[in-house]
């Protein structure tokens, strides 16, 4: 299944790829920064599912030492446009000097940006000026936290007991 999945994961980026050296020779640099959005977003998809096998595979993740702000910062540029479209701000709070810690960065940075996106989604009726996502990052003790807050309507009780 994940090389059925990574197969035109690759052709959609291949064509992405040559339509962008079309656009570039035309002159058209939002149709070809659109393709380089596609072309990234095809790579990261084939990522996710190329650690996914390796987890269902090895039934644990490839650790390695990371550090959680250029995960965190990779998430974010992932969602940059998407932000930049919704007129949603980020705020963020990180604690200095913390230390690297042991995971995926992969399936970290996905748990990120769908914390981000969620935040992002959950404030889309509300006026531009209140779309802001608050990031705090800190240690306690031999955890490091992550805290992303929105001012969205939060998420229904008849909903809270499926969430972890
Ligand atoms: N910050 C939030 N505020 C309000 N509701 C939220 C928030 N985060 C999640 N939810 C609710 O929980 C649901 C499940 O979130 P989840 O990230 O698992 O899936 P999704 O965002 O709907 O889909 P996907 O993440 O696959 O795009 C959301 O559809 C939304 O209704
Ligand atoms: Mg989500």
């Amino acid at each position: 299944m994940a090389h059925e999945l990574n197969q035109p994961l690759m052709t959609l980026s291949n064509f992405a790829l040559a339509a962008k050296s079309i656009a570039s020779r035309e002159q058209q640099p939002l149709l070809a920064s659109a393709l380089d959005d596609i072309v990234t977003q095809a790579q990261r998809a084939s990522d996710i599912v190329r650690r996914i096998r390796s987890l269902i595979n090895t039934r644990r993740g490839t650790y390695e030492s990371c550090d959680i702000h250029s995960v965190l910062n990779d998430a974010l540029t992932m969602l940059r446009p998407e932000l930049q479209r919704q007129k949603t701000h980020t705020r963020m709070q990180l604690t200095e000097n913390l230390p690297q810690l042991r995971g995926d960065p992969v399936l970290l940075r996905q748990v990120l940006f769908n914390l981000v996106q969620n935040a992002m989604q959950a404030m889309q009726d509300l006026p531009p000026a209140q779309r802001v996502i608050d990031i705090i990052s800190f240690r306690i003790e031999s955890s490091i936290l992550v805290q992303v807050g929105d001012h969205g309507p939060g998420i229904p009780e008849a909903m809270q007991e499926k969430f972890f």
